[in-house]
């Protein structure tokens, strides 16, 4: 994860509506698949992601609780849904609506799919909040944010 520093992580990308954001990865969270649009939002190339941990598109302002919960529902469910900043290969950052589900064959888990939509302005300020909150009652640093 990159340290903080205000003057980062600021341009937003915006998700095309008619688009959706999909990749997969193998039990352990690592790449295996990034369709077109994943690249074009994250500013990676497909080979720059395929074999990198997913945590490679972490943006700082997501606490770690979050994604303690992600791993411990698909462990417990198989599936997991939330919302998720992430950040791009520039340092800018989008936010997502991710449902993320296991891909079987012949009845064994064998990968993890995330399928994203784009979300309203609104979700993204109380998404914003939320996780700014989660993160002040462990101590985590917080920056100061202006919505317009
Ligand atoms: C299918 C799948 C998709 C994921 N998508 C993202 C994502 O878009 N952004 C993200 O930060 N973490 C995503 N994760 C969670 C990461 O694997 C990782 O737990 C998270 O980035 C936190 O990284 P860390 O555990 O190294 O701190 C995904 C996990 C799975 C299984």
């Amino acid at each position: 994860m990159k340290d903080y520093n205000d003057s980062m992580f600021l341009i937003e990308t915006k998700v095309p509506e008619a688009e959706i954001i999909i990749s997969r990865t193998d039990l352990k969270g690592v790449i295996t698949y990034a369709n077109h649009i994943f690249c074009e939002i994250s500013g990676y190339d497909d080979h720059e992601l395929i074999g990198k941990p997913h945590s490679i598109v972490r943006h700082p302002d997501m606490p770690k609780a979050v994604f303690k919960e992600l791993w411990e529902s698909l462990e417990k469910t198989g599936k997991w849904e939330g919302y998720v900043k992430n950040l791009r290969k520039d340092n800018g950052y989008y936010w997502v609506y991710a449902s993320i589900s296991g891909v079987y064959k012949d009845g064994k888990l064998i990968e993890y799919k995330s399928l994203r939509r784009p979300i309203s302005f609104e979700e993204k300020v109380n998404a914003q909040i939320h996780y700014d909150n989660m993160k002040k009652e462990i101590g985590e640093p917080t920056r100061h944010i202006e919505y317009r």
